[in-house]
């Protein structure tokens, strides 16, 4: 859900052909509740027309250094003064060199030299330009400068090529930048995530496992690290980029997971245990790849250490969020597993609609009842469950000395 209040933003566009998502930014920022500036490159005007963005934003667009509509001729001043935030989007790679070095030849790179606000990126480039050593200098860069780089996404290209370097959707620049307002509410705290499946092997090429793509936990990750944590995310074997400034700790095995798990829970505020942590290890697994000739191999599977449960059952826990995914009866299986596990908190979802898919729709079971979130995508019931997380969190009391 994107909330903006009132905040006044400058959105500058620069000349990709994602400048046609501009627009529709535009409306999920004004939906938000924001009011709009925007400021265009010369090339931008080649892939958009300033009178759309007029049009949608209902003030004059500005696009270069020398306008005399501004009273006392320094747009790059006047334009960024009263605004909380400036993003640009898209971003092109040329933009982002430019920004790099402090160069401010158009309106928009002076306009982000001269700002007290703070400045996100949205870039939107080709595949083989995002990748060129050059540009990932200047993202690394960027970031170290302070700059928020939102995205980009992979999938297909414009160019008709696939690959990294697409401008995240509109909704979700949105959704970022709606995050990155909200109130830091776990500043300070320490987060610990598990996430993705366990892997135990059978031999050196087989396995059993667990169906899980990680996006649930890692959208997990990414949540905490907006409200303003420290997060350390313990992730099983998937097929996706974690967040930059979360500590990552590579597991396989549900027993290495435990280890890492408890090693970190020491001294962490809260553990939210998102991984589909496979029940069972193969206790007679070979060093060497079984033959078929040797007949159909009996398997021994032994019971795997449950993480969460013995976490939240310590002395002092940190505060335990569970999840459960089942495939009927949600609501009993769900309250009797926070139960048994002694959870305060615990996100219930169907696993027919949750495990591949980008969005989600979870239950939180705590000591008040159940809070149905409605189906949204993983990031935003993520940071619905990371607000209702803080709300229940409460820091221990500090022994007082006589
Ligand atoms: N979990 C865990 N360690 C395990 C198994 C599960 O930490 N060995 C955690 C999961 O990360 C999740 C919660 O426990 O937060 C529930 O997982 P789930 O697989 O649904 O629960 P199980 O206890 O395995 O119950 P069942 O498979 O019988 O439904």
């Amino acid at each position: 859900m994107v909330e903006l209040g009132d905040k006044r933003i400058l959105l500058g566009i620069t000349g990709g052909i994602a400048a046609y998502k501009s627009a529709e930014l535009l409306r999920e920022l004004q939906r938000g509740g924001a009011d709009i500036q925007v400021v265009m490159t010369e090339s931008a005007c080649q892939f958009i027309t300033p009178v759309t963005m007029q049009a949608l934003s209902g003030k004059p667009v500005y696009t270069g250094m020398w306008d005399n509509r501004v009273p006392n001729g320094m747009p790059h001043i006047e334009l960024s003064r009263d605004r909380a935030l400036i993003v640009v989007a898209p971003a092109t790679a040329d933009f982002m060199a430019k920004l790099v070095h402090g160069s401010a030849d158009d309106l928009l790179s002076t306009l982000c030299l001269a700002r007290e606000c703070p400045l996100m990126v949205a870039p939107a480039m080709n595949r083989q330009m995002w990748e060129k050593p050059a540009t990932q200098r200047n993202v690394s860069q960027l970031r170290k400068d302070g700059i928020v780089v939102l995205g980009p996404d992979a999938g297909d290209q414009a160019c008709g090529e696939v690959g990294m370097g697409r401008m995240l959707e509109p909704a979700d620049v949105a959704g970022e930048i709606s995050a990155w307002f909200r109130p830091k509410l776990l500043s300070g705290i320490h987060v610990v995530v598990t996430a993705g499946p366990t892997f135990e092997p059978i031999d050196p090429v087989r396995g059993l496992t667990n169906r899980s793509s990680g996006k649930m936990g890692y959208a997990v990750t990414r949540a905490a690290l907006e409200a303003g944590a420290r997060v350390t995310l313990i992730s099983g074997p998937v097929a996706l980029e974690p967040p930059a400034a979360a500590q990552v700790i590579r597991v396989e095995t549900a027993r290495q997971m435990f280890e890492a798990a408890n090693a970190q829970a020491n001294g962490a505020d809260i553990f939210i245990a998102v991984a589909a942590v496979a029940d069972y290890y193969v206790a007679n697994n070979g060093t060497q790849k079984i033959k078929k000739e040797g007949g159909v191999p009996t398997l021994e599977l032994a019971l795997n250490p449950d993480i969460v449960e013995s976490i939240a059952n310590r002395p002092n826990p940190p505060f335990c969020v569970g999840f459960a995914a089942e495939s009927e009866q949600l609501e009993e299986h769900a309250e009797a597993k926070r139960r048994r596990k002694k959870l305060p908190l615990l996100a219930a979802n169907l696993v027919q609609s949750a495990i591949e898919a980008d969005d989600n729709e979870l239950i939180l079971f705590d000591d008040e009842g159940s809070h149905r979130l409605g189906r949204s995508s993983k990031l935003d019931q993520a940071r619905q469950l990371i607000r209702h997380v803080a709300k229940l969190y409460r820091p221990p009391k500090t022994a007082v000395r006589a």
